[in-house]
C-alpha cells in the first residue's frame, strides 16, 4: 500500500484551471524552448563515404532529450481535455529521460508528479528527478515473471487505484507520444528545404518511429525511414536478452508500434552504441548519450545500401553526460567489451 493516497489533496487557489490551462497553451517559460533543436552537418564522421549526413541534436532541449517533445505535448493535451486540472498527480514509470522530461513540464506547471522508478535507475537520474521535485515511488522486486518493467506498470495501476485523480500519461501507449514527434520531422524538412533520403531513428516507446513515420506518410514523401533498436530489445521481434544502455530498446513491444512504420530495421549492439558514441564525439566533438551512438553505428553499417550523395538524417536523442559513468568511463568499457581503444577501429576516422 503506498502512502500517496494520504497526501493526494491540496488547497488550490481560485482561478488556477484556466490560468494552468493558459500556461500549457501558450507553451511558456522553459516550455517554449522545447524543440527546433539544431540540425547540422556532419562533415567529418562519414567523410570517407559518399553520403551526406545530418545529425538532430535532441539533447539540446532543455531537460536534455527528444523526451521533452512527448512530456510536453501528453501533459498539454491532458490539460486542454480537462483530464488534467491543476489537482491532478500525475503519474509515469520511467526511470530516463521521459521522467525528467515529465518532470521539467509538472514543476513549470506546479503539477505534482510521481515517478514511478526500479533499482537499475542510475544514481544520476534519480538526483535529477529528485533536484526537479519530482517523487519517486522506488519497485524493489521484479514481477512474477522476473521483470522490473511489468513490476512498475503493476504499481503504477495499483496507483491509480488507490488515489483520486490520478494522472497516467503511458508513454507505450499515449498517441500523444508521436504526435509531438510530427513537428521534430516538420523541423527536419524545414532545416534542409528538401525531403531526407533517409531518416534513422533510435527506437523504445516507438514515439519517434510512428511520428516521424506519420508525417512520412501524410506528406508523401519519398525518405525511407529507418529504425535503429538495440540488439536484445524485443521491439522487432528478436529474443530478449541483457541490454547495458538505458533509454533504448524495450523489455516488451509497446502499443504504439505497428508493422509497416520503418523501411528497414537495425539492430545495434553495446558495443557498437559504445563505438559509434566514441567516435561521434572524437570526430565531431558531438557529446551524445549512448543511443546516439548507436544510430551513428546504424548508418555506417549500412553504407553499402545508400545510394552516393543521399542525403541521411541522423536524430540524436540526448547528450553525453548522463553516460560519463557508462559509454564515456574506459574502465567501463573495458570490463565490458575489452580494449576501449579497440572499439573504435569498427567505424574507421574519415579524417
Ligand atoms: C536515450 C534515448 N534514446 C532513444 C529513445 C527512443 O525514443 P522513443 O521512446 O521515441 O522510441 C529514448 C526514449 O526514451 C531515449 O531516452
Amino acid at each position: 500500500m503506498s502512502n500517496f493516497a494520504a497526501t493526494a489533496e491540496r488547497e488550490l487557489p481560485g482561478g488556477i484551471e484556466s490560468e494552468l490551462a493558459a500556461r500549457a497553451a501558450a507553451g511558456d517559460g522553459i516550455l517554449r524552448a522545447v524543440g527546433n533543436t539544431p540540425l547540422i552537418r556532419l562533415a567529418k564522421l562519414y567523410g570517407r563515404e559518399s553520403f551526406d549526413a545530418y545529425a538532430k541534436l535532441e539533447g539540446m532541449n532543455p531537460a536534455g532529450s527528444s523526451k521533452d517533445r512527448p512530456a510536453l505535448r501528453m501533459i498539454m493535451r491532458a490539460i486542454e481535455s480537462g483530464r488534467i486540472t491543476s489537482r491532478t498527480t500525475v503519474i509515469e514509470s520511467s526511470s530516463g529521460n521521459l521522467g525528467i522530461g515529465l518532470a521539467q513540464v509538472c514543476t513549470y506547471l506546479d503539477l505534482r508528479l510521481v515517478c514511478v522508478v526500479d533499482p537499475n535507475i542510475t544514481e544520476q537520474n534519480l538526483l535529477i528527478l529528485r533536484a526537479y521535485g519530482a517523487e519517486i515511488e522506488m519497485v524493489t522486486e521484479p514481477a512474477a515473471g522476473g521483470d522490473f518493467l511489468t513490476a512498475r506498470v503493476e504499481r503504477v495501476k495499483q496507483m491509480i487505484a488507490e488515489m483520486p485523480d490520478t494522472f497516467w500519461c503511458n508513454q507505450y501507449g499515449n498517441a500523444h507520444n508521436p504526435e509531438a514527434h510530427h513537428q521534430t520531422a516538420e523541423e527536419i524538412l524545414q532545416a534542409l528545404e528538401t525531403p531526407p533520403d533517409f531518416l534513422f531513428c533510435a527506437t523504445s516507446s516507438c514515439g519517434t518511429l510512428r511520428g516521424c513515420a506519420e508525417f512520412i506518410q501524410s506528406r508523401d514523401l519519398p525518405t525511407k525511414l529507418i529504425a535503429v533498436d538495440a540488439h536484445g530489445s524485443v521491439i522487432f521481434g528478436q529474443p530478449a536478452a541483457k541490454r547495458l544502455i538505458p533509454g533504448h530498446g524495450a523489455a516488451r513491444r509497446p502499443e504504439l508500434y505497428c508493422t509497416g512504420l520503418e523501411d528497414l530495421h537495425v539492430h545495434i549492439t553495446d558495443r557498437e552504441a559504445v563505438a559509434g558514441c566514441r567516435q561521434l564525439l572524437r570526430t565531431e566533438a558531438i557529446f551524445a548519450g549512448g543511443s546516439s551512438g548507436a544510430v551513428v553505428s546504424a548508418a555506417f553499417k549500412l553504407r553499402d545500401l545508400i545510394p552516393p550523395h543521399s542525403v541521411c538524417v541522423l536524430i540524436l536523442p540526448d547528450r553525453g553526460e548522463r553516460y560519463l559513468p557508462t559509454v564515456y568511463s574506459d574502465e567501463w568499457v573495458t570490463k565490458h567489451f575489452g580494449d576501449a581503444g579497440d572499439l573504435l577501429q569498427q567505424i574507421p576516422s574519415a579524417a
